[in-house]
């Protein structure tokens, strides 16, 4: 059920790129892609520096950054707000793990120490800083920081979110604003500052993630819903605005998936995940980091051509989830037609 809203044009789903980067070896999975890119193609170019990383083996590889080459974002500088936990965790953890320098920005400096701690141990090259996305000033500040120690941001992704189950008629107007303010304004002060920053250069993306309720709605997450089908028609805007600067600005609307913090604000009982369960047509949520998976896809040279887009992560559930009953009626009727 899409609400009558606008449904999100979807993607084939990377299946053909994932089998010829499916590799046993960083030279097989080279020539795989010189094969379907070419030799000039950023993402050959960029298997070459392959041998740059310091992370050894795929075993070591988090799940999500196993089906694109190793060296997919080599010396690039990726910004994620909220990446230091749930989902902005694994695209960071992706990212890095991909060659990319990584900087996690969140309000809470105690969120950091897992993506740095991890990263330290695996060689990753790490960063963090604490910002409230909600305000404006100290947005400006922590980007210019970021762009003065790393000298770029090639890739945002605005993550940071806030969201809890409340009955619209009993939210308060700081509760609103409190959701409105770290997912709307946070993303769009973040996109400006960074854009700005990227319109210079010529080249940039940007990965916003929304929410399959931004255009269905839902009920209890009337503040989340409102300001996730903001982003949605933020990245829209800025993707046919920037377009002609070099900028890519995509979304992602994952269904519901497993982190910590859905689970504790979102669904606590184990019986409502299940009813939700019963009407996703996969009868299962996704794993952060199927979704993360995804978030890598739009971000890499592969879809250099893709801006305004947002796939749809849901395992079916928007598509509707019923079989037709065995088609009785039409084919009784075939049989009376025969006799
Ligand atoms: N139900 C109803 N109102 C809530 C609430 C809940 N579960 N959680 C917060 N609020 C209200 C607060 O009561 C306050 O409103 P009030 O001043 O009228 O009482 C307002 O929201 C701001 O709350 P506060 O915690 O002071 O703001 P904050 O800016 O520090 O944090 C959130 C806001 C949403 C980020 C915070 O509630 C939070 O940490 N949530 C869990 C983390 C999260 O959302 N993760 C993503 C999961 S998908």
């Amino acid at each position: 059920m899409n609400g009558g809203g606008p449904v999100p044009r979807r993607m084939v789903p990377p299946v053909a790129l994932s089998r010829a980067f499916a590799r046993p070896s960083t030279e097989s999975s080279r020539n795989r892609c010189l094969a379907t890119f070419g030799p000039a193609h950023p993402i050959v170019r960029a298997a070459d520096d392959a041998t740059l990383l310091r992370v050894s083996a795929d075993s070591e590889l988090p799940q999500c950054a196993k089906w694109l080459p190793r060296a997919t974002f080599a010396g690039q500088v990726a910004l994620i707000t909220g990446g230091g936990t749930g989902l902005g965790l694994q695209i960071s953890r992706g990212l890095a793990a991909l060659g990319a320098t990584v900087v996690i920005a969140s309000r809470t400096a105690a969120h950091h120490v897992a993506f740095l701690d991890e990263s330290r141990a695996r060689g990753w090259k790490a960063d963090s800083l604490v910002v409230d996305v909600r305000e404006a000033p100290l947005v400006h500040t922590a980007v210019e920081s970021v762009i003065a120690k790393h000298g770029t941001v090639d890739i945002l992704v605005n993550n940071a979110a806030g969201n809890f189950v409340c009955p619209a008629e009993r939210l308060s107007a700081n509760a609103w604003r409190a959701v409105l303010g770290i997912v709307l304004d946070g993303t769009f002060y973040c996109s400006r500052e960074v854009g700005k920053h990227m319109i210079a250069r010529g080249t940039g993306r940007i990965l916003n993630i929304v929410a399959t309720y931004a255009w269905t709605g839902m009920p209890g997450v009337v503040h989340s819903a409102s300001a996730k089908a903001g982003v949605l028609a933020m990245t829209r805007t800025l993707a046919a605005e920037w377009a002609r600067h070099g900028l890519r600005v995509n979304a992602v609307a994952p269904g519901p998936f497993e982190s910590d913090g859905a689970r504790e604000n979102l669904w606590p009982d184990d019986t409502v995940k299940r009813a939700i369960e019963e009407r996703i047509p996969l009868r299962r949520f996704a794993t952060a980091d199927e979704v993360a998976a995804q978030c890598l896809w739009l971000l890499s040279p592969a879809c250099d051509y893709v801006t305004g887009e947002c796939l749809v992560i849901d395992g079916g559930a928007s598509v509707g989830g019923h079989m037709w009953e065995s088609g009785a009626r039409s084919s009784r009727r075939r049989k009376d037609a025969a006799t």
